[in-house]
C-alpha cells in the first residue's frame, strides 16, 4: 500500500506514460516522481511490448531506466526528442517551473527544450500560485564561485530582491558536485515576482550556468492526488 504523497506521483505517473507510442525518443526526468514514471514504462516494455528509445536526464535515472529494460541512447544519438516527461520543484499557473531540487536541472533544461513537448508529472503540493517559496537552484562553475555569488547578490540588488539568503548545496562536509562537476547555489528568495526577468539576469552573470527557472518549456502538467485522481493542467 502507498503512501498518499507515492500515490499522487505514481497516478501521475501512470498518467503520463500513457504519452509515450512506439518508436518514440524520450526524454526521462530525475527525481522520486520521474522514478515512478521510469518503472511504469519498463514494466509496459517487457510486459507490453513498448519500443522506444529513453534519453535519461542523469547517471541515477540511466542506471535506472538500464535496470528496468529500457533502452537507453544519448541526447546527441537521439537528437530530437518526442516528448521529454519530468518532474518539478514548484509549478506556477503560466507552467513556469522551478526545477533541480535533485540537482539535475542542466541536463533535464538542455533535454527538455530539445523535445517536442515537455510534460510534467508533480503532487499537488507542488502547485503554486507564485514561485520562490522553494529555493531555487542556481548551477555555478567551481572557479570563483563566491565571485559568481556575490555577483547574483548584486543583481538580486539591483532587482529590488528582498530575499537574498543563498546557500552553497553541500554533500556532507563537501560542496555537492553536479554531474557537470558544477556546483549548487541555492536562493532562498520567497517569492519571485519577475521568473521570466530572474532567468534571464541569473543567465547574463558568466560563472552561471543555468538556473532551475524552467520558462515557457513545459506544456503540461499532470497533477496527481494522494486519493488516486489526476489533473491535467496546459
Ligand atoms: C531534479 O534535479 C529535479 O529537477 C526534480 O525533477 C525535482 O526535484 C522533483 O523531484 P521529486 O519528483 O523527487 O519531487
Amino acid at each position: 500500500e502507498l503512501s498518499p504523497i507515492d500515490k499522487a506521483k505514481f497516478v501521475a505517473a501512470r498518467r503520463a506514460a500513457d504519452y509515450v507510442e512506439d518508436g518514440m525518443r524520450v526524454g526521462l526526468g530525475t527525481g522520486s516522481t520521474a522514478a515512478w514514471l521510469v518503472r511504469c514504462l519498463g514494466e509496459m516494455v517487457r510486459e507490453d511490448g513498448l519500443r522506444f528509445r529513453g534519453v535519461p536526464t542523469s547517471t541515477r535515472t540511466a542506471e535506472l531506466a538500464r535496470e528496468v529494460g529500457i533502452e537507453v541512447i544519448g541526447l546527441d544519438e537521439a537528437k530530437w526528442l518526442d516528448v521529454t516527461i519530468d518532474g518539478a520543484d514548484e509549478f506556477d499557473p503560466e507552467l513556469n517551473l522551478i526545477k533541480g531540487g535533485g540537482g539535475a536541472l542542466l541536463q533535464e533544461k538542455i533535454v527538455a527544450t530539445a523535445s517536442d513537448q515537455m510534460i510534467v508529472i508533480a503532487d499537488a503540493a507542488k502547485e503554486v500560485s507564485n514561485l520562490g517559496h522553494f529555493p531555487l537552484p542556481v548551477e555555478v562553475v567551481p572557479f570563483g564561485w563566491r565571485t559568481t555569488q556575490a555577483l547574483i547578490e548584486e543583481s538580486l540588488v539591483a532587482m529590488d530582491v528582498l530575499g537574498r539568503d543563498m546557500t552553497l548545496r553541500m554533500a556532507g562536509d563537501r560542496p555537492f558536485v553536479t554531474d557537470e562537476g558544477n556546483h549548487i547555489l541555492d536562493l532562498h528568495l520567497g517569492r519571485i515576482g519577475n521568473p521570466r526577468q530572474m532567468a534571464m539576469v541569473l543567465n547574463q552573470i558568466p560563472g552561471v550556468v543555468e538556473s532551475g527557472l524552467f520558462i515557457d518549456i513545459c506544456d503540461m502538467v499532470i497533477v496527481g492526488h494522494g486519493d488516486g485522481r489526476v489533473e491535467v493542467r496546459d
